[in-house]
């Protein structure tokens, strides 16, 4: 084979990963469950080059520094000392909190990987992008996905809920001043509230595992927002302290629990930056669209629903 293509699509948490308890290994401190975002693609294509590994996104080259461990981890786990050209497509803005990596490191490994050996399992490829970004373990997989803490892969569930619907209101597309990695390792090193969201993680992830299989978004969505919520006061107590949210992602907050108080199902989530994600059911969506686009006409909205499994 002399490359490989895939594409791949982003893994939104609805149950937070944040913070590591494995730095060098990149292993996540808290267990995550996620939904792999069906429309929002990056392609990427692999092909072996001569002497360096290289990544470029959108046409643009990237530094290497953020790909040295990943490269290093995959070339020992699947034994080659093969070099990489990688070029990728991203559908949706970069580094602004959409995701972008899980999307892009899920696609890296998975064509970098098949290339050296189309029969490389799951698993391995789930491992090798955790070391990228551990949420592109997640995104390795289509539909609804967890990585447990710890966990050196993530898993599919078996969970089929075809009627949710995540509405992702883009509030800027610049790229975040601080990314996640440093925002979560500043987390754990200063926020007093790092080990109360440690120890509140795993009920939440529990419960909200129940709440998934019930199917029951009134159930599941106050959970949502507790994670994302509690997520980022250790970002607001880190020193210096870390804020991703602009005025904007505060009114749309705000805005859904205007549509909640009106009898709607619609509860949002963010990452670290600004954009905010709503979940809800199809039976709702075009009302709560309507809405929206009434009270902030001058945000982009996205609408997208669980699949997203990988597509070579
Ligand atoms: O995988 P990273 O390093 O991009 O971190 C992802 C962190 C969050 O998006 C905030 C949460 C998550 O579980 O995806």
């Amino acid at each position: 084979m002399n490359a490989v293509t895939v594409t791949t699509s982003p893994s939104l948490a609805l149950i937070k990963y944040w913070g590591k308890s494995d730095v060098e290994n990149n292993l996540p401190a808290t267990s995550s469950f996620a939904v792999t975002l069906e429309g929002l693609y990056t392609t990427t294509t692999v092909s072996l080059a001569q002497n360096q590994d290289q990544v470029f996104i959108n046409g643009k080259e990237s530094n290497m520094d953020r790909f040295q461990a990943f490269f290093q981890f995959l070339k020992k786990k699947i034994t080659t000392d093969a070099c990489f050209l990688a070029e990728s497509r991203v559908n949706f803005p970069v580094a602004a909190g959409l995701a972008s990596s899980s999307s892009g490191f899920a696609a890296l490994a998975w064509a970098c990987c098949r290339l050296i050996n189309p029969e490389v399992p799951l698993e391995t490829i789930s491992e090798c992008a955790r070391l990228g970004s551990a949420s592109a373990a997640r995104s390795v997989y289509g539909g609804f996905t967890t990585l447990r803490k710890g966990s050196i892969y993530a898993e599919p569930l078996d969970l089929n809920w075809p009627e949710l619907r995540v509405i992702i209101a883009i509030v800027s597309d610049s790229a975040k001043p601080v990314s996640s990695r440093k925002a979560m390792e500043a987390a754990r090193a200063t926020s007093p509230y790092y080990a109360a969201w440690l120890s509140q993680s795993d009920q939440l992830y529990k419960s909200s595992l129940e709440a998934a299989q019930a199917k029951d978004l009134s159930q599941l969505g106050p959970l949502m927002r507790q994670s994302y919520l509690s997520m980022f006061s250790t970002m607001l107590t880190s020193a210096p302290p870390i804020i991703y949210w602009k005025p904007e992602s505060i009114a749309l907050i705000r805005f859904c629990e205007t549509l909640r108080s009106e009898g709607l199902q619609l509860f949002e989530t963010m990452d670290a930056g600004p954009q905010v994600k709503m979940v809800c059911l199809e039976q709702d969506l075009n009302d709560i669209l309507n809405r929206l686009k009434e009270e902030h006409p001058s945000i982009q909205y996205l609408v997208s629903s669980p699949g997203g499994a990988p597509k070579c």
